[in-house]
């Protein structure tokens, strides 16, 4: 143990001399006690006027002094103060740089065509060459679900969770194409014990244990509007998941990259929790991405309107992306063709495939990060607990849809919303349990 940390304490001393935080080398070149570690930390927070960090620290007992500087240690001042910098000048969309992208329809693929992408498609799931990851590291805060989204009741008749209506589809996908196709689940330290022991509870609905498994996401320290990092309610830092667009690099750290290969899994699926109608594995997709020759492919759905709260896929500089509601303007949502279709009408439902060579490659560098200014309950310098009633702090994640940008072109099939988009965000209303059941229950022929 003591060896392990002396070199993990090595190995973060080397990372931050690059980065010039040489005070963190002790004198024998890595830190070895309390008071050499405490000492190092404070040297470091007052070089980045992050003082407050431990403003709590004497009023704790060892154990929780020593993991607040573990966790103090870990963080990337310059990457946070980058970061900041940027959130408080609000990101702007040049139009100018975006166009639309060309899709295919599903439907409208003529019958001996999409035969042929069938075949394709389903001879590389029949090798076992085909995986799925579901990114449930989210917090489901909109849905007011205390728990893993996955977890959550969508109140059909067999109480099935989303988890388990996620796992149908894969116990389908076994019974057409006879292989249990791996299911990778990305979790957050918030959710993870909770999803681990849900799929115990639950026997893995069926599914094979030895074909799922689980890691977890990155974090990131939240920042308060005056660029301070916040200590959470225990008076440790307090950090949030970074988005979906952490997983490729959480990929790789968990080895879960490491092991497709070591399956000869050539393509993965990958998407969201939330769609109780994904269809994960499809055949089609994967022989047009093939077809096509390129390393990953997305699924759309007509945008409903202007103002559907969904990001749509387009061209950015040339290179496929995704303009995210948060960041689309009013004109751009509103523009229409001559046809009277939206022009940025293709709205990415998280249903994407990618090549293994694209994951390894995206997941050598980080994603840039989006700010969002949140309300977050930190404990103050006196040690109170404060929850905000108005956004306070701002948090950074990195959108799984940026990794589009590092690729020349992807495929993107327009597929029919009432068969493969049913999402649950809301509590009620739009998007909510009630109407994903409506669609899940209409698809499945349920009423
Ligand atoms: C998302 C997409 C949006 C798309 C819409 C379709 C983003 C940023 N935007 O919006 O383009 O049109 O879905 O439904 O994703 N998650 C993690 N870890 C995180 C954050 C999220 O695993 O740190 C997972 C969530 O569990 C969820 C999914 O990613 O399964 C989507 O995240 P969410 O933040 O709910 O995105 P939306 O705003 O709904």
């Amino acid at each position: 143990m003591r060896y392990d940390n002396r070199t993990r304490y090595n190995n973060i001393a080397k990372e931050m001399k690059k980065l010039g935080e040489l005070s963190l080398l002790g004198e024998k070149g890595w830190i070895v006690n309390m008071n050499e570690k405490e000492q190092a930390v404070r040297e470091m927070l007052k070089k980045h006027g992050q003082e407050q960090l431990l403003a709590c620290y004497t009023k704790m007992d060892k154990n929780k002094q020593e993991k607040l500087l573990d966790e103090i240690l870990t963080i990337d001042f310059p990457q946070i103060e980058k970061l900041y910098g940027k959130s408080i000048q609000k990101e702007v969309i040049s139009s100018a740089s975006i166009e639309p992208i060309s899709y295919i329809e599903k439907d409208k693929i003529e019958q001996e065509e999409k035969q042929k992408l069938l075949e394709t498609g389903e001879k590389l799931i029949k090798e076992g060459k085909y995986a799925v990851v579901t990114m449930a590291g989210g917090q489901g805060t909109r849905l007011g679900h205390n728990g893993p989204k996955g977890t959550y009741d969508l109140g059909l008749e067999s109480h099935k969770s989303i988890f388990e209506i996620l796992c149908d589809t894969l116990k389908e996908a076994q019974r057409q194409y006879g292989v249990y196709v791996p299911w990778y689940i990305m979790t957050s330290r918030q959710n993870h014990t909770e999803t681990v022991d849900f799929f115990e509870k639950h026997s893995y609905f069926g599914y094979p244990k030895q074909d799922v498994f689980f890691f977890m996401q990155g974090e990131l320290p939240v920042v308060n509007e005056k660029g301070k990092i916040l200590l959470n309610t225990e008076g440790l830092v307090n950090q949030a998941a970074d988005g979906h667009g952490g997983i490729f690099v959480s990929m790789r750290k968990n080895g879960v990259i490491y092991d497709m290969k070591a399956r000869g899994i050539q393509w993965a699926f990958i998407g969201g929790v939330d769609n109780v109608l994904a269809k994960m594995v499809d055949p089609i997709l994967v022989g047009l991405c093939m077809e096509k020759k390129v390393l990953a492919g997305g699924k759309s759905v007509v945008k409903a309107c202007p103002e559907e709260r969904v990001g749509v896929f387009c061209r950015r500089n040339g290179r496929p992306s995704v303009v995210e509601y948060t960041e689309i303007s009013k004109e751009m949502s509103e523009e229409r063709e001559e046809n009277g279709e939206l022009k940025y009408g293709e709205s990415h439902i998280l249903c994407n495939i990618f090549h293994i060579d694209a994951i390894e490659e995206i997941s050598k560098d980080k994603l840039p990060y989006h700010s969002a200014h949140k309300k977050i309950e930190y404990m103050d310098s006196q040690g109170n607990i404060v929850k905000p009633t108005e956004p306070n702090a701002y948090k950074y994640e990195a959108f799984l849809f940026d990794a589009f940008e590092s690729l020349e072109d992807m495929a993107i099939m327009r597929v029919k919303r009432e068969e493969e988009f049913a999402p649950v965000k809301n509590a009620t209303g739009v998007d909510s349990p009630e109407t994903a059941r409506k669609l899940y229950k209409a698809f499945h022929g349920m009423e």
